[in-house]
């Protein structure tokens, strides 16, 4: 079924469940006051009739006196103890036929369904003793037909009646609008949905009218959800053309070189020798390069980080122990406290420093400075070298993945442009910043900006 029709439907069928039970109280309200109101009367023309008999009265005078009180469809007796009924006026002879006199010692009212020419009709009987004057011992009981109540409410009975299907009639129609209106948006984005499945390219709603609603919201998330996908998509094929482009120059190279020892074999020895050499360092190169793909690849996944307390200081002095066996450079290590401890993931921190260092050693050839720095709310790390530089309209760019600024350069020390923009992504991973200072032909500090809260 759809929701429409669902909604609709139950709208409606709730409506009407409300309104008929409304009418039902309605309905016993008026019965119940109108009943009462003529019980009243009843009782007020009993008393008055009472009042009015005299002792002094004749029989002629009473049964007149009887008959001036006497309404259309009625009848007025008095009875006796035993039944007997002295004195009755009647406009309507069944009626009073059908109802045998009672006597009473204390007021009191009947109501009671009666068949008068085959239709069932309600009459209401008062009974009042009736002790002074000329009977000591005798009631007065008034029967009269309740027409104008059946006739009030069978007009009540119509117009409930009338007024609970034009409002199921309205409600249905009403419904059936409003579902409309709240599944006309959502057609359109089971459609765009649909539309986005079969052609398998990413699709965004049309938003017609600003309603600010929860709808519009649901498009809006819709969409950027559209949006980030087709970024990662863009993303994920430039970095793709991007890989497999910096794998081509090792590549051909290797391919020359193999291609090379094909033709001439091992008969040039000091040619073999060269062509193995730069095969060993090509394929080394590529080694390194699809290692570094794997760590960006999975760095664009918002990894969670496996942070622990790290301390700074020594995590330095053991890379720098590394790197400086490595390369047989001087690097300084400079620090003010010891321990400089921070919440982090150890290895990506420590992937980040060798980084920076990385690109130092590459990029200058005299001593390197590391600083390590601590204030109230944040760890700083510098590498400092007396390099090349960086010129200033570069800085910005080379975050970006593969960007080199001397390509020529970088070939020759073998770089891939990606060393800073997984440090960046790194850094951002632990809400921490990184900058770079730089001055071209003067050298280059880079600083990391970490929170050195240690709870999380
Ligand atoms: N300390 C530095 N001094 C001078 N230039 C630098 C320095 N660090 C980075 N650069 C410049 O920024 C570019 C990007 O650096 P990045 O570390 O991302 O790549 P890479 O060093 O070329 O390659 P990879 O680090 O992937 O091996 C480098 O190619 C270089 O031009
Ligand atoms: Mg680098």
């Amino acid at each position: 079924m759809r929701i429409t029709l669902k909604i609709n439907l139950l709208t409606t069928a709730w409506m009407l469940l409300i309104l008929i039970l409304i009418n039902i109280v309605v309905f016993i309200l008026f019965m119940r006051t109108t009943l009462n109101m003529e019980e009243d009367m009843g009782f007020q023309k009993a008393g008055d009739i009472v009042k009015n008999i005299d002792i002094n009265d004749t029989p002629e005078s009473i049964q007149s006196k009887l008959k001036n009180n006497l309404t259309e469809h009625s009848y007025i007796r008095i009875v006796q103890p035993k039944g007997q009924i002295p004195y009755e006026v009647t406009n309507e002879k069944a009626l009073a036929k059908k109802i045998k006199g009672k006597f009473v010692n204390k007021s009191e009212s009947e109501r009671r369904g009666i068949i008068l020419e085959d239709k069932e009709k309600q009459v209401l009987i008062v009974r009042v003793p009736l002790k002074d004057g000329r009977f000591h011992n005798a009631s007065l009981e008034i029967g009269e037909e309740l027409e104008g109540l059946e006739t009030r409410k069978d007009i009540l009975l119509w117009i409930l009646g009338v007024s609970t299907v034009l409002a199921g009639i309205l409600s249905l129609l009403s419904g059936k609008w409003l579902s409309n209106i709240i599944m006309r948006p959502i057609t359109n984005m089971i459609n765009t949905m649909e539309d986005i499945e079969r052609s398998g390219v990413p699709k965004k709603i049309t938003i017609h009218n600003d309603t600010k609603d929860e709808l519009q919201t649901l498009a809006s998330t819709f969409n950027r959800m559209i949006d980030r996908l087709e970024e990662n998509f863009e993303k994920q094929s430039q970095f793709v053309s991007d890989a497999s482009h910096e794998l081509k120059t090792p590549l051909t190279v290797i391919k020359s070189y193999a291609n090379l020892l094909r033709r001439h074999g091992l008969e040039d020895k000091e040619m073999a020798e060269e062509a193995i050499q730069a095969i060993h360092s090509e394929a080394t190169r590529i080694q390194k390069m699809t290692e570094t793909f794997l760590d960006v690849a999975s760095l664009e996944k918002e990894i969670e980080l496996e942070t622990s307390v790290v301390n700074l200081v020594s995590l330095c002095q053991s890379i720098l122990k590394q790197m400086k066996q490595v390369y047989k450079r001087e690097i300084n290590l400079h620090y003010q406290e010891s321990p400089i401890l921070i919440m982090a993931d150890e290895l990506k921190i420590k992937q980040v420093i060798v980084i920076l260092l990385d690109n130092a050693i590459k990029y200058s050839n005299g001593k390197i400075d590391v600083f390590l720095d601590k204030n109230e709310e944040n760890a700083i790390i510098r590498v400092k070298d007396s390099g090349i530089g960086i010129p200033q309209e570069e800085i910005k760019n080379i975050f970006e993945r593969f960007y080199r600024v001397d390509k020529a350069r970088s070939r020759e020390t073998g770089g891939s442009g990606l060393g800073l923009h997984i440090a960046k992504r790194i850094i951002k991973l632990h809400k921490g910043e990184i900058r770079i200072n730089s001055k071209e032909g003067e050298g280059t500090e880079v600083e990391l900006i970490l929170s050195s809260r240690l709870e999380l």
